[in-house]
């Protein structure tokens, strides 16, 4: 596993530097969920290939740039899906953008999910791992300094809410409007990792990216995206759920499934619970 984990530190530090010198251009194909690929997207694809392949206890890499896996040792004990850049529409606008990473046993089953990372490129460099806790490294010199755990409380301010309004169901629409009577915070740039890095650093709150008309299966990626979030926040001490059902106990039939998501404290997800259990 440390082997992973400074593969994934190797990848940041250069990644870091391909964003801060990219120009945003499109490449001329579309990813396996239909997104228009920016070279910044494929660039940072192949560095991460590039740092893992290297690794033989990986067995093979998913990537959200790909469409299929790619077999790295047989013999090897781990899969890893990984997002290489999450939001990278939004380095044309100078927000925050991320790099995820989930790193699996014998399965993409949610609930073989042994350790999950993400990296965040913003005013700093931030990298959390989440084994059987969760730690906060910040990029201080080239190299990645321990800060603190991370937990979350038991409820928080913020409320993070995906997707396009227009498209929500009138229950969704009713349970974000509960927070907000209750004096929660809008919180959204359009990049999950960012918004989720917050959630956690503030701890406490509400992310949710539902099931909208135009995305009946939600947005986000179960293997890449979804997932490594999900055991990210059950180790801080937080919840993650489908609206009702625990996001771990899914299997993806597909690798590059998506499924509505709600990440947050325990209050705010009991909530979501209520509302979505008794939606007409
Ligand atoms: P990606 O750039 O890897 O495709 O992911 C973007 C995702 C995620 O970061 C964010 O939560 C979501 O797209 C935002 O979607 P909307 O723009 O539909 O809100
Ligand atoms: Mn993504
Ligand atoms: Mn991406």
């Amino acid at each position: 596993m440390e082997d992973i984990l400074e593969a994934i530190k190797k990848s940041a530090i250069k990644i870091e530097k391909e964003i801060k010198n990219s120009d945003g251009s499109f490449s001329k194909n579309l990813n396996s969920t239909g997104d228009n690929q920016l070279k910044l997207d494929v660039v940072s694809d192949e560095i991460i290939e590039d740092e893992l392949k290297q690794i033989n206890i990986i067995k093979e890499i998913i990537s959200e740039e790909k469409e299929d896996s790619v077999e790295i040792n047989p013999n090897g004990k781990y899969l890893v899906g990984y997002d290489p850049l999450d939001g990278s529409s939004l380095v044309d606008v100078n927000q925050s953008v991320g790099s995820i990473f989930a790193i699996y046993e014998n399965d993409y089953s949610g609930n073989n999910l042994v350790a999950s990372v993400y990296v965040i490129y913003g005013a700093r460099v931030d990298l959390v791992i989440a084994l059987n806790d969760v730690k906060l490294y910040r990029l201080q010199r080239d190299e990645f300094k321990f800060i603190n755990n991370l937990t979350l409380g038991e409820k928080g301010h913020i409320n993070a809410t995906g997707g396009t309004q227009k498209n929500w169901s009138s229950y969704h629409r009713e349970l974000v409007n509960s927070f907000f009577i209750k004096g929660y915070r809008l919180e959204y740039s359009g990049g999950m990792v960012p918004d989720l890095h917050s959630i956690l650093l503030q701890r406490g709150g509400l992310f949710s990216y539902p099931t909208t008309s135009d995305k009946p299966k939600g947005k986000l990626r179960m293997i890449f995206e979804v997932f490594p979030f999900a055991y990210i926040f059950e180790k801080a001490g937080g919840k993650a759920i489908d609206g009702e059902k625990r996001i771990l106990d899914f299997k993806p039939s597909h690798l590059h499934d998506t499924m509505p998501c709600f990440f947050g404290s325990t209050y705010e997800i009991e909530e979501v619970k209520k509302v979505y259990a008794n939606r007409a």
